[in-house]
């Protein structure tokens, strides 16, 4: 089984949105999906309730103690895939879900606001020695590439984002919003429409990366069809990490883990 989270301190960067969207697409691609709730807001608890349809179950664990528990039967249990959903902020339950996770999906819109919100989960992924990778969500849709959101770097820094950037971007439109407010994924919602697309094709970018492919130079196309990466991010100096709470335990030393992949950021 893998395990994805959705992890950002910052609020409304679409999180749970994501979350569901990536799981009907990974169901559609023939994964036998599970979504843990781990933010009391209940974005997804209530999406579920308004759903009435039992797949993709939504569980909801709140205590960071309960994850690794949680994820080792769930596995048994036969799903192939579990997205984990977090609060804003950064939390016991957002560190486990980041510690027993495979891949950490940082979402941000393009604003500098919520790069910058990034940085502590991106400490925390580095922490626990997993892999990440940023999809910028709620992109204008037209006339214009995402710029800079961020004090522009050379483009030595920005060359290794092919590995962390996710593609493609997820365009801000309606029916992300109109799915949910339904009980349904956007792609179910409007399964032949650029919003379903855009999901479907970054499963495929996740899965590959999940499954240890290369991704790196695949370059999707943007809306209006230039295939750029033109987001760049100031390399932040190495920061100590606090170590998680007692109640996930100590940060692992975990020599064998290899960390190049987020060395460059
Ligand atoms: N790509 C998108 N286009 C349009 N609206 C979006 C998009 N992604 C998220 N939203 C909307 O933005 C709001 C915040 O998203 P949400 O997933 O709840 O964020 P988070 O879980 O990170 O707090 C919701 O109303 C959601 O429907
Ligand atoms: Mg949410």
């Amino acid at each position: 089984m893998h395990t994805i989270v959705l992890a950002t301190q910052k609020g409304g960067s679409g999180k749970s949105t994501l979350a569901i969207g990536l799981a009907l697409a990974a169901k559609q691609a023939g994964h036998r999906v599970r979504l843990i709730e781990t933010d009391t807001q209940g974005t997804l608890s209530n999406w579920q309730s308004r759903r009435g349809i039992a797949e993709p179950i939504v569980e909801t664990v709140y205590g960071a103690n309960d994850i690794e528990h949680r994820l080792q039967s769930i596995e048994r249990g036969g799903v192939t895939l579990t997205i984990i959903d977090t609060a804003g902020g950064v939390s016991a339950a957002t560190t486990a879900a980041i510690r027993y996770c495979d891949l950490c999906i940082v979402p941000a819109r393009p604003s500098l606001a919520d790069i910058e919100a990034t940085a502590s989960t991106l400490h925390l992924a580095r922490a626990w020695k997993k892999p990440f990778a940023f999809v910028l969500n709620q992109t204008p849709t037209r006339g214009q590439r995402v710029h800079n959101a961020t004090s522009a770097l050379s483009g030595e820094a920005a060359l290794d984002l092919a590995d962390v950037l996710a593609q493609p971007f997820i365009a801000m439109r309606n029916d992300h919003q109109d799915a949910l407010g339904v009980g349904l994924a956007v792609g179910e919602y409007a399964p032949s429409g650029k919003s379903a697309d855009e999901i479907r094709n970054l499963w495929r970018w996740i899965e590959t990366r999940l499954n240890g492919g290369i991704v790196a130079g695949e370059q999707l196309a943007c809306e209006d069809g230039k295939a750029e990466f033109p987001i760049m991010f100031v390399p932040t100096p190495a920061v100590e990490v606090a170590a998680p709470t007692a109640a996930v335990g100590p940060l692992p030393a975990r020599p064998e883990a290899d960390a190049s992949w987020d060395a460059c950021l």
